[in-house]
């Protein structure tokens, strides 16, 4: 087995400020991967060096066996990527949007068609692939992402907090579609969520990052073993402290948590 990513030593200063501290890791081929850490402490910048768009402060990186400073196409050809922020193109239909991504790729026309029809078959959009996006819910517009991200048939799948606000319906199927490629095809898979049940169930490993530092990593079962308690959920808190990340917090957090104390007051 071969690894796939490996980050020694990794930092990243935005300015005078840390966001990445000397982080290491690898991720074995065919694995699934949760980097998991509470709001701002370090997830999306590590996921931007890893995928060409940040340059490291220092530190070492491989993705694929290749350096994202130094083998950036290399790099961009082996992985794809769910970013955490939408980016599909809302005024263009599911099948174009696949279709520009293809493009990019340098995949000729007929393959291009042919992959895009067996992906979105793959996340139940066949039938709609004919509609403009914006006429899209938000679960299938991640569903699209996903496949859009594996049309270039890449070996490692970044996801950066894929199911974000998706029913457990939606929330299951992205999952079983990415463990099927992990058993599958080989394919490593990279993510991040807030979801901690969903870690524990589809993680080999998980790694939890806080204030740019690596505190823990292992199975889920390990870290509950160390931290002496019965959930994910419970092991990331023993782990990350209760205080809430407030400076960081994005406004979407706020309003979340808003209506999270509205609906306690009501009951
Ligand atoms: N371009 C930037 N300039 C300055 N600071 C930044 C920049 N991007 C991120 N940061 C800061 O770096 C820290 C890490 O941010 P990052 O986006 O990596 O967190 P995260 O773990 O992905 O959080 P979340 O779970 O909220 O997505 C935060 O404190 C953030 O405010
Ligand atoms: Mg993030």
């Amino acid at each position: 087995m071969s690894e796939m990513i490996v980050v020694r030593d990794l930092v990243k200063n935005y300015g005078d400020f840390c966001a990445v501290s000397h982080i290491s890791f690898t991720v074995q081929e065919g694995a699934i991967f949760g980097f998991l850490g509470p709001n701002g402490a370090g997830k999306t910048t590590t996921i931007k060096m890893l995928t060409t768009v940040l340059e490291p402060t220092s530190g070492t990186l491989r993705v694929n066996g290749h350096d994202p400073v130094h083998e950036q196409k290399k790099v961009r050809r082996s992985f794809g990527i769910v970013f955490q922020d939408p980016s599909l193109d809302d005024e263009l239909t599911a099948f174009e949007n696949m279709d520009l991504h293809g493009a990019l790729y340098g995949i000729p026309r007929g393959e291009r068609a042919r992959r895009a029809q067996a992906l979105l078959e793959l996340v139940g959009l066949a039938e709609r692939q004919k509609d403009f996006v914006k006429q899209y819910s938000g679960g299938m517009k991640r569903r699209l992402e996903v496949a859009r991200a594996l049309l270039h048939q890449p070996r490692i799948l970044f996801l950066d907090e894929p199911t974000i606000g998706l029913d457990p319906q939606t929330r299951n199927h992205i999952w079983g579609y990415i463990q099927t490629l992990s058993k599958e095809h080989g394919v490593t898979v990279f993510f991040t969520t807030h979801y901690m049940e969903e870690a524990d169930r589809v993680a080999g490993d998980v790694a939890v990052i806080d204030h740019g530092k690596i505190v823990a990593q292992g199975t889920p079962a390990v870290l509950k073993q160390q931290t002496n308690t019965p959930t994910l959920e419970d092991a990331f808190i023993a782990l990350t402290g209760h205080g809430i990340r407030d400076e960081e917090a994005t406004s979407a957090d706020r309003m979340r948590r808003m209506a999270a104390v509205w609906r306690g007051r009501r009951r």
